[in-house]
């Protein structure tokens, strides 16, 4: 018996489609692409809560869970409500081709920025 997973590694696309100062959701993979002065990093989108897909709420500028209204800033770091760890960093490269891919089994520490 084989046991086929769906890919932790979810392609983003060119990194230039993330303009300087963006965070971009992508709810189909579950994650933002952030491009901050420092580089491009990538958040998981799953509340540390309970596992509910979190929002980008651009009009506040902050990431926020509509179960049980924990919010999170662009860098991941909770700024209220039950979530009981900050939104996870997870690993971003760039392929060979030139696109940008994230892995999301692996957690990086918040500060591993990707300069393109
Ligand atoms: Fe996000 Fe409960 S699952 S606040």
């Amino acid at each position: 018996n084989v046991l086929y997973e769906p890919s932790p590694i979810a392609n983003a696309g060119p990194p230039d489609r993330f303009p300087p100062d963006s965070l971009t959701p992508d709810p189909a993979a579950g994650i933002y692409i952030v491009h901050a002065s420092q580089g491009l990093y990538a958040l998981s989108a799953t509340c540390t809560h309970l596992g509910c897909l979190t929002a980008w709420k651009p009009e506040l500028g902050i990431i926020a869970c509509p179960c049980h209204g924990s919010k999170f800033n662009r860098l991941g770091v909770k700024i209220d409500g039950p979530a009981p760890r900050p939104l996870p960093w997870l690993k971003i490269s760039i392929s060979d081709e030139g696109d940008l891919l994230v892995d999301r089994s692996t957690v990086v520490t918040p500060d591993q920025f990707l300069r393109t």
